[in-house]
């Protein structure tokens, strides 16, 4: 089978595309110059050099970045160079990318919605803060309790953050719990203060940042 076009750059999300999409698509590394469609997946700060060596036929994957000529495809979710289930993940397209190539992306259950080309930072800050920040949290509050000798039997902070999503997604803002939602101020202020810094404004910026 002829590949459909060629993936550029083998870092997590090439390799997981490519994984997923089999002999549909090659993967070659970035300083290949193949013909045909190109899908560039490579860091954002290489990506204006690159596409400008492929004009009218290459796609980036960047959720931030608007590179006037090179539409985008960007997929909303966190790859770690595996093939995975994406049934229902957006794909965020801005410019004019190709039917197959749309066709592919939705082969894997993505879904493609059309994104302004102005929105795009306001689009990634969110991405960011939804998943990065929310890992970082994570990793942060294990490290607090570690600090002190507090190790969390069974699976740890999983099933909270597990709870909390599943009654976000079910009932939005409703559906969150804790001192700040209940309006319980002494008892944020004694969670507040048993915080280091940043740790403490992090906790009261971001309980008051809903009201
Ligand atoms: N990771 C995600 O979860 C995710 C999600 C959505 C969108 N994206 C987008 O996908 C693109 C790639 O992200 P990634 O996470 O896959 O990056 P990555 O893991 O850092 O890998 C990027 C690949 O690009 C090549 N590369 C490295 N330095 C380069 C340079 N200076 N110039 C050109 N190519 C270089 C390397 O592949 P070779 O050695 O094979 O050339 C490298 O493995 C970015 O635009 C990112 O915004 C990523």
């Amino acid at each position: 089978m002829t590949p459909e076009f060629t993936i550029l750059g083998r870092g997590r999300a090439g390799r997981a595309l490519a994984a997923a999409w089999g002999p549909r698509a090659a993967l070659l590394d970035h300083g290949a110059r193949p013909e045909g469609l190109v899908l560039l997946a490579v860091p954002d700060r290489a990506l204006e050099r690159l596409a400008a060596e492929f004009p009218g036929r290459c796609v980036h994957l960047s959720g931030s970045l608007d590179l006037p000529g090179a539409p985008c495809a960007h997929p909303l979710t966190s790859f770690d160079g595996r093939a995975r289930d994406w049934t229902g993940t957006p794909l965020a397209i801005t410019g004019a990318v190709p039917d197959g190539l749309r066709r592919a992306f939705g082969d894997l259950g993505f879904v493609a919605f059309d994104l302004p080309a102005e929105l795009k930072p306001l689009y990634h800050a969110a991405a960011v803060l939804s998943s990065g920040h929310a890992a970082s949290l994570w990793l942060g509050a294990e490290s607090l309790l570690r600090a002190r000798g507090v190790a969390l039997p069974g699976r740890g902070l999983l099933p909270l953050a597990e709870a909390t999503l599943r009654n976000v997604a079910a009932h939005g803002a409703a559906g969150r719990t804790g001192p700040f939602v209940r309006g319980d101020e002494a008892t944020i202020a004694r969670d507040a203060e048993a915080l280091p810094e940043p740790w403490r404004q992090i906790f009261l910026n971001l309980g008051r940042s809903l009201g």
